[in-house]
Parts: C-alpha cells; structure tokens; sequence
C-alpha cells in the first residue's frame, strides 16, 4: 500500500466519525439563506456546499488546508496533491512514495493517442482534452468494482485509484495535444527522473537547461489545483460525482466547464487581449492608451479578461504569486510590462462602474504573459494547462466526497410562478 493510501486509510475513519456526530447534533441550525436575487443570480454566497481541500475567503483568497497560498508557491504540485487530501504536507519519504507511485502509472493506453490522432484538427485544445479523459473511462477501477459490488465505506479507495491514475496521465497527455495541434512533432516521451511538472515541460518539447520554464510551470500546476467547491469546474465535478459517476466522467464533465470564458478560458482571452493592445499602440502601450483601451472595450458591452470574480474583493494571491515571478524572471519581457501596466490602470476603470462587485485582477490577469515568455505562445492551449493543475484538486474532492459519502447533489428549483408566490407571502 502506497504511504498516502496508508495516511489516508489511518485519518479518514475518525474524520468521518465526526462529520456524522457534528451533523447530527446540529443539524437542523441554519447556516445560510436564500434571497430572490440569489436564486436568479447564480447562488452567489449561499452556504450550501462542503469543501474541505481549500476555502476562499473573499478578503484573503485561496487557503488550502490552512496554509495561505503565499506559503505554499515554492512546493511541488505532488506536494499540494498530498496536501489536499490529508490536510498535512508530504515528508520527503511520502513526497518520493507518491512520485513513484505517479510514475508506475504513467502509461497513457494506445486508443487515447488514436482517438487524439482521429479529431478534427481543428477541435480546441480543451475538447483534445476532455475527451482523451473521457475516452480512458474505459480504464476506470471505480466502474469495474463498483460493477463487482463493493461496500460503500471501500468508495473512496477505488476513486484514490482512479484520481492517481489520471494525474499520473494527464501531463502526457496535454503535451501531445500540444504537439499535435501545433505542428510540433513526434510525442515525446516521459522521463522518468523528471518530477510530474518538469516532465511536463519536457514532454511539450521546450529546451530548458536552467529548469526555469520547469519552475514556471510547476509554480504554475501548483497556483491552479484548487478553489473550493462552488466554482463552476469543482462543482459540476462534484455534482456529477455524487451520482457516483466515475471520476473520469466527473473530471471530464468538469473540465467542459472550465472551458468557458468566464471561468478557466479567460486566460487565453486576457493574454489575446494584451497583445492586441499592444497591437493597436505599437508596443507597450502607455497608461493613458490602456485607459482607452479598456473603455473602449467595456463601452462595447465586453468584460475585461482577468479582471473581476465572482467570490474575491482583493486581488487574487494567485496572480500576485505570477506578478512576483513575473517581475524576478522575465521583467523586461514587453508582454509582462504591459500585463504590469494594465495592472496599474484596469482596476481603477472598474472601481467607476458601478455594477462590477471586484475590480482586481483574477489568476488568469497574468500567467499567459509568463509562459509567452517562455515561448508557450499558443494561447488557445492555456486552459488545457489549467486543467492539468485543476485535475488534481477535483480528483482530491471526489475522494474526500467519497470518503464522507455525501449523498447525490439535488438543490430544489422553482418557476418564477412560485417564487412570485413565495415573495408575495
Ligand atoms: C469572473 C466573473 C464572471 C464574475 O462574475 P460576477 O460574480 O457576476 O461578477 P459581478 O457581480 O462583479 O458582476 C456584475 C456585473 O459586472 C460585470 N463585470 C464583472 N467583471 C467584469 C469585468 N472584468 N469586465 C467587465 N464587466 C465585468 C458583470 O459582467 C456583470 O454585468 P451584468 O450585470 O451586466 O451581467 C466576472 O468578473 C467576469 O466576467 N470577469 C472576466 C472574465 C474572467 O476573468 N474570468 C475568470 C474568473 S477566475
């Protein structure tokens, strides 16, 4: 048994004993409620959902399992793996025993690159994506056992497996989509002394002798793994989960969420917007050209990528972990400098329109500038390495979800008719 199937198997007993005994002792205490304008408006800040891997609170940002974001830029995305599920980071020992465990199960089955090789060349990079997961359902040990009959407390076991079989993949994955839809090659394939992000970097073909582009994208892989349960990507995973869909269903389905511009495709929509105002002032554009740009941009009834969110009112720590690493690393880059620029301007616009709750940027306002930089210039691509990282923390939900047996997701809806009735009470 793996070090982490053995800390999990010696904690999750006790962690679910309690969860039963609090819910039962409290049970019927109200924790939220629900105004009109909550219901047409998304659920926003209804406290209906448990998520334990990480919370965000909307003056602080991402917090997983306790730690700010802040210390955690320097681990590996192994590490936060580890981190999610526990709630303890690894020891070097358990760090070594899940990266082996990762690379044992690396083998990507011979029918996904086919399937790959047979979509239109034309398919985004995320529909590559998400099918390639979708596709390897066929390999799920969470289906076949569950199909066997198992015990239910034995849930979590099986989608351990699953969620590590896939992280274990999807590096190779995403790169050869990289490859292919880009015209770059032969796949590549993995090396097994790489850690799970520089191999990454090795398998999308970059040379990279110092590791920068590598400690790039593992700060990278790292920054995106989790943001609690109601975004649209853990929650769609978790709610197609609780109908004790495979986690390759769930991720996938998941992950078709992430693909929407307002959520994971806004960075390859923020980086377009960048060198497009780049584009119209001939380089770096002054504060003043981005102060037209943006209303400009606004004025045609557009959002500005990067800026806003639905849950934070401070920048997003996430963008200050690459606006840091951005200005150590690639400072006279012109792409960041206007990133840095656009930081200075864009939110002073927003704080004039009235309706826009956050003027700060988000994680997508500056990552793409960074991994230009390192010559990743296929912006369509980047919310596929969204959701390499992303992976990771809906994989950690699922297997706690599992483990607390939470029941099949099922808000109530209503017709406007009743809710006319409900508010004429
Ligand atoms: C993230 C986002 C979807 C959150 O939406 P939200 O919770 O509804 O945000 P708000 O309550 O602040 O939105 C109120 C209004 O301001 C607008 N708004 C919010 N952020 C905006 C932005 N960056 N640019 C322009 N308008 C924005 C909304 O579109 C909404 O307008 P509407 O009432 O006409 O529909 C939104 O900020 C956005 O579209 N940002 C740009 C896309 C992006 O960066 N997404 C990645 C998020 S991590």
């Amino acid at each position: 048994m793996s070090l982490l199937k053995e800390k999990l198997a010696a904690i999750l007993p006790e962690q679910v004993s309690s969860i039963k005994q609090f819910v039962a002792e409290n049970g019927s205490k109200v924790v939220s409620e629900v105004t009109l304008a909550q219901a047409y408006g998304g659920m926003r800040g209804v406290k209906g959902l448990v998520c334990d891997t990480s919370e965000v609170p909307p003056q602080k940002g991402l917090i997983i399992r306790g730690f700010e974001l802040s210390q955690l830029t320097d681990k590996l995305p192994e590490e936060i793996l580890f981190l999610l599920l526990t709630g303890v980071l690894p020891s070097p020992a358990e760090l070594k025993d899940l990266q082996n465990d990762l690379k044992e199960r690396e083998e990507v089955p011979e029918y996904v690159w086919n399937v790959i090789d047979s979509m239109p060349e034309s398919s985004h990079p995320m529909t590559y994506f998400n099918t390639a997961i979708l596709v390897m359902q066929n390999e799920s040990k969470f289906a076949k056992k569950y199909e066997e009959g198992i015990n239910k407390s034995d849930y979590w076991v099986y989608t351990l497996e699953d969620a590590l079989d896939i992280i274990a993949k999807v590096p190779a994955i995403a790169a050869y989509i990289y490859r292919k839809k880009f015209n770059k090659g032969a796949r590549i394939e993995s090396n097994k002394n790489f850690d799970w992000g520089k191999n990454y970097v090795h398998m999308l073909g970059f040379e990279d002798k110092e590791d920068k582009f590598a400690n790039l994208m593992r700060l990278y892989l790292t920054v995106h793994t989790d943001h609690e349960g109601g975004n649209v990507s853990a929650f769609s995973a978790g709610t197609i989960n609780s109908a004790l869909s495979d986690l390759y269903y769930s991720l996938s389905g998941g992950l078709n969420g992430l693909a929407g511009p307002l959520h994971g495709l806004a960075n390859q929509e923020c980086l377009g917007w960048v060198l497009e105002t780049m584009e119209s002032f001939g380089g770096v554009p002054t504060e003043e050209q981005i102060e037209k740009m943006t209303w400009d941009t606004l004025n045609a009834g557009q959002v500005i990528p990067g800026y806003g969110h639905a849950v934070l009112r401070v920048t997003d720590p996430r963008f200050t972990a690459f606006h840091n690493f951005g200005k150590a690393h690639c400072a006279n880059d012109p792409v960041f400098q206007t990133v840095d620029r656009v930081f200075k301007v864009v939110p002073e616009v927003l704080k004039q329109v009235e309706k826009i709750q956050n003027p700060w940027p988000n994680v997508d306002a500056g990552s793409g500038s960074l991994l230009y930089h390192f010559g990743l210039k296929e912006f369509s691509y980047y919310t596929v390495l969204f959701s390499v990282s992303r992976s990771i923390g809906i994989a950690a939900q699922s297997v706690i979800a599992r483990a607390y047996g939470l029941p099949i997701t099922r808000p109530k809806s209503l017709p406007t008719s009743k809710f006319k009735d409900l508010v004429s009470k």
